[in-house]
């Protein structure tokens, strides 16, 4: 039995959802440990595409325990409209979803402040995803975030709010003539949160090292992506939390020496939805096509993502910083029908080669991939069920793959559903 993390090793939509889904089946316990409901996760079952925001991916198998960690800012609104539509589906959430008494609640004025900055920044805006997320965890690290338990304090919470959300409105009047919250409206709103909360909250960190002591398969889900992490990632194109696998520590309570494995998600090309440098952008037309090929439009937003080729560099970075120890090829049947296929394997800046992602906005920003071209396959690889049924132009890439990230395939997706994927010959 191990504790295995999942995290996203490109900008994020990597296809983390499938993956952590398909691994549920053999896992005790599913924890989240960053982000919010600015996540999208898809799950395909049978015909049925199930997207998940906070709740983890595991859910959808009913012997599973699902945690929402510590790490994680949580907005009730959703959470409650995903219990509820959980519940409508037949899956049964209570009694196997627990939330940590000390994760943080995004508020209505998190989304309002998010908003209104966007509107302000204009062309220099992220591109986020509106949910709220920055604002939230400024208020975590300026101390005066809300809390689970603040909610299990009626008192105690009145008071905070009342605090927060007097500055907030000169914020929101001062800064970005926007116009104020109603203090009492909200109070209203989330001290009736606690009754229907109070049922799911539970010292979580307690709880999953309890299960890791008994020997439980336990699997611990990422959201976003290392390129969208608030150290490694394109700053300030990213976001607010470490959806790296260091994350998964300090979002949980998990000691380090108790991770056994870093399982890495990467597309068999790359996206990326919201602003910034992405070195191996596709052309307009092109880009086209392969959104359309793809699918590529976000499941949070619905926001058309931005493609290109796969960047072994950013992979790197990823499988550096994550300690990935495998990785996991999705997508690989989006390819079917091209004739040639890059990959980007290092960059030209000025003249010079550099081999490492660098920090300067402005390097990232006129980077020149380069690239080596392999050949197309220019046929189906949905119906694979085993590596060795691919086609060799098709193995042959994701050999190369690993080859450039230095770290081994584990699994290699060629669809969305359960049955369309192929487990490699490791451990
Ligand atoms: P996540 O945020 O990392 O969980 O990824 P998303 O759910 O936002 O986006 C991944 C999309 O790709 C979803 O629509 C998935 O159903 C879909 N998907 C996952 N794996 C594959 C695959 O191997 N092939 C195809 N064609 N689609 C896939
Ligand atoms: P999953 O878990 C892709 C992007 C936003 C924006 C930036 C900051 O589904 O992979 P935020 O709202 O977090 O402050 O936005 O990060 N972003 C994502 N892009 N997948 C996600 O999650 C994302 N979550 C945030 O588009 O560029
Ligand atoms: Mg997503």
């Amino acid at each position: 039995m191990a504790v295995t993390i999942i995290v996203g090793a490109q900008w994020g939509d990597e296809g983390k959802g499938k993956i952590v889904d398909l691994l549920s089946a053999k896992a005790g316990v599913v924890a989240r440990y960053q982000g919010g409901p600015n996540a999208g996760h898809t799950v395909v079952v049978d015909e049925e595409e199930i997207v998940l925001h906070q709740i983890p991916s595991g859910i959808l198998h009913p012997h599973t325990r699902c945690i929402i960690g510590n790490g994680v800012v949580i907005d009730p609104v959703i959470l409650m409209e995903e219990v509820a539509f959980l519940e409508s589906r037949g899956i049964t959430v209570a009694g196997r979803l627990f939330i940590s008494h000390r994760a943080h609640l995004i508020m209505p004025y998190h989304k309002k402040l998010d908003t209104a900055r966007e509107a302000a920044q204009g062309a220099a805006k992220i591109g986020t995803t509106g949910r709220g997320i920055g604002p939230s965890y400024v208020d975590k690290y300026d101390r005066c975030g809300i809390r689970i338990v603040d909610l299990l304090d009626r008192n105690g919470l009145r008071e905070k709010l009342i605090a927060n959300i007097e500055s907030k409105n000169k914020v929101l009047e001062r800064i970005y003539d926007g116009e104020s919250l109603d203090a009492d409206q909200i109070i209203q709103d989330y001290v009736a949160f606690d009754q229907r909360i109070d049922a799911f909250v539970k010292d979580t960190t307690v709880y999953l090292n309890r299960a890791i002591d008994a020997g439980e398969e336990v699997l611990i889900e990422g959201a976003q992506g290392t390129m969208l992490d608030v150290d490694f990632g394109t700053y300030p194109y990213v976001t607010s939390s470490n959806p790296i696998a260091g994350g998964a520590c300090t979002g949980l309570g998990v000691g380090p020496t108790r991770i056994d494995k870093v399982l890495g998600v990467v597309k068999a090309y790359t996206t990326r939805v919201g602003m910034g440098p992405f070195p191996t952008e596709f052309g307009v037309e092109f880009g086209d096509k392969m959104r359309q090929l793809g699918g590529e439009y976000g499941a949070t937003t619905g926001r058309p993502r931005r493609c290109g080729w796969f960047d072994a560099v950013i992979v790197r970075l990823a499988a550096m910083v994550n300690g990935l120890t495998h990785l996991a090829i999705t997508k690989m049947d989006v390819l079917d029908t091209l004739p040639e296929i890059q990959i980007c394997t290092g960059y030209r800046y000025q003249g010079r080669t550099l081999e490492h992602y660098p920090a300067e906005l402005w390097i990232q920003e006129h980077l020149e991939p380069v690239y080596e071209t392999h050949p197309g396959w220019l046929c189906s690889t949905r119906e694979a069920r085993h590596f060795s049924d691919l086609p060799k132009a098709a193995q042959r890439y994701l050999r190369r793959i690993e080859e450039l990230t230095r770290v081994p395939i584990a699994i290699v997706s060629i669809g969305s559903k359960r049955n369309q994927t192929l487990f490699m010959e490791t451990d």
